[in-house]
């Protein structure tokens, strides 16, 4: 993997108007890529012999829009974030909104690294005695799960903790315990690791608490692994044609507190949430399945299902935070068979999982932000239909400032349709005197 140099400014006004391979050769300059970076991505970024030696039962590779979002500041560095998506206007939300929060920038705290994998334990005889054993031996199966990961050890990372529930004291399963062994997995999303540890400490485990092993497996609730990404927008910014920012701030703050009352709500704000951090997951090679359901779980970990993200209002302005459980990583994984992915990890800077977990957050708090802005002003239509219009102008042939004059009529006149797309552009070229 190359080490680019951090991006200069990614605050690319009008980006979305130039070219494809206008935008790629500026991308490259501001990540320090070399010319042919967008090789990889190119007829699908994945071979069909490296799709085959993936999955089973290959018989094609499948693509998705590769994108870039703009005008991101994270912890101070300037950072572009790439993004697969089939949605149109997620990326271009989440450049506004980081438009919006750029005079501050998104600041981010990640926890250490740790996941949880979990040994089941049934038919445990005594489950008080059974996990008494297990806490006094704790610190014995510990070492003995360090010296089954010595190179994780020697990178800083590891089993760093081993605890103990009680699940049931009866029924069919019996006495039921689950011990959790929570691993540090540095830069690795960690399922396999974790999963092997799991599986070579269950006999021992279950013989100490008198029981027999169940399953083995990590969880994907990783509330041990989380990040918390933060930001602080003036009211100037916030403001949208002919709305006050302080209305477009109280506005935003009434929709936060909508989702805090009401699940149906909180599910489709997380659902917001989830359109820039799933971009972002499937653009790097994630585990995205993982991410969506440890997010799910632990938005509903109190018993009521709530809001990822909230927003309050202050002096002058709007405060937003999110807190969600994230296990990425950038070792192992897709991560050696795609090239996109590393390419997407190369544009992004991103060579650690820390710093991932810090961009995927803020894509996701940003196209949070910028939903809510919408329909707290004139409603998420509007945006959409003028990015379809934008669609359906291109499809129709439309090339260069044709593309914005035929959107326009189109967006204006509400009639947001293919064939009028395409009599439209007839209509302006003939009056261009152009050949069709
Ligand atoms: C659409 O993909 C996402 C939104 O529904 C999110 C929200 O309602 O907050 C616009």
């Amino acid at each position: 993997m190359s080490s680019p140099a951090a991006p200069r400014s990614t605050r690319l006004t009008a980006f979305f108007r130039l070219g494809v391979a206008e935008r790629r050769r500026r991308l490259l300059e501001l990540a320090g890529l070399p010319a042919d970076g967008f090789a990889a991505v190119d007829s699908g970024a994945l071979s069909i012999e490296a799709a085959d030696g993936m999955i089973e039962n290959v018989v094609g590779t499948y693509a998705l829009p590769f994108a870039v979002a703009v005008n991101f500041v994270i912890d101070d560095i300037d950072t572009l974030i790439p993004m697969a998506i089939e949605e149109p206007s997620v990326v271009a939300a989440a450049s506004n909104a980081a438009r919006m929060a750029r005079p501050r920038g998104f600041t981010t705290v990640v926890s250490a690294p740790v996941m949880i994998g979990q040994i089941q334990i049934v038919h445990v005889t005594d489950v008080d005695a059974g996990a008494a054993r297990l806490v006094a031996a704790a610190e014995e199966i510990l070492g003995d799960a360090r010296r089954l990961v010595p190179r994780l050890a020697q990178r800083g990372g590891g089993p760093v903790g081993f605890d103990v529930r009680t699940l049931a004291r009866s029924g069919p399963d019996g006495g039921v315990l689950v011990a959790h062994l929570h691993v540090d997995c540095r830069d690795a999303m960690g399922a396999n690791l974790v999963n092997t540890l799991c599986e070579a400490l269950a006999d021992r485990v279950a013989a100490i608490a008198g029981g027999r092993p169940g399953l083995r497996i990590l969880s994907n609730l990783t509330d041990g692994r989380t990040v918390t990404v933060r930001c602080s927008i003036d009211d100037a910014q916030l403001a949208s044609d002919g709305v006050a920012g302080a209305a477009v701030r109280a506005a935003i703050a009434a929709a936060s507190r909508f989702a805090e009352l009401d699940p149906y709500r909180a599910c489709t704000h997380n659902k917001g949430i989830m359109n820039g951090v799933d971009a972002v997951l499937v653009a790097t090679g994630q585990d995205w399945r993982a991410v969506e359901a440890g997010a799910h779980a632990y938005a509903a970990r109190d018993g009521a299902y709530r809001p990822l993200a909230v927003w309050r209002e202050r002096d002058g302005g709007l405060d937003g935070e999110l807190v969600m459980p994230l296990a990425v990583g950038t070792v192992g994984g897709a991560l050696h068979i795609h090239p996109g992915a590393r390419l997407a990890l190369d544009l992004a800077g991103a060579h650690t999982a820390d710093r991932l977990a810090s961009l995927v957050a803020a894509a996701g708090i940003a196209t949070n932000l910028a939903a809510l802005r919408a329909l707290a002003t004139e409603g998420i239509q509007r945006g959409h239909m003028a990015l379809h219009a934008r669609g359906l102008a291109r499809a129709a042939g439309a090339t260069g400032e044709l593309v914005d004059r035929v959107a326009t009529e189109l967006a204006a006149t509400g009639e947001v349709k293919a064939d009028r797309a395409r009599e439209v552009l007839a209509r302006l070229m003939g009056m261009l005197g152009e050949p069709r």
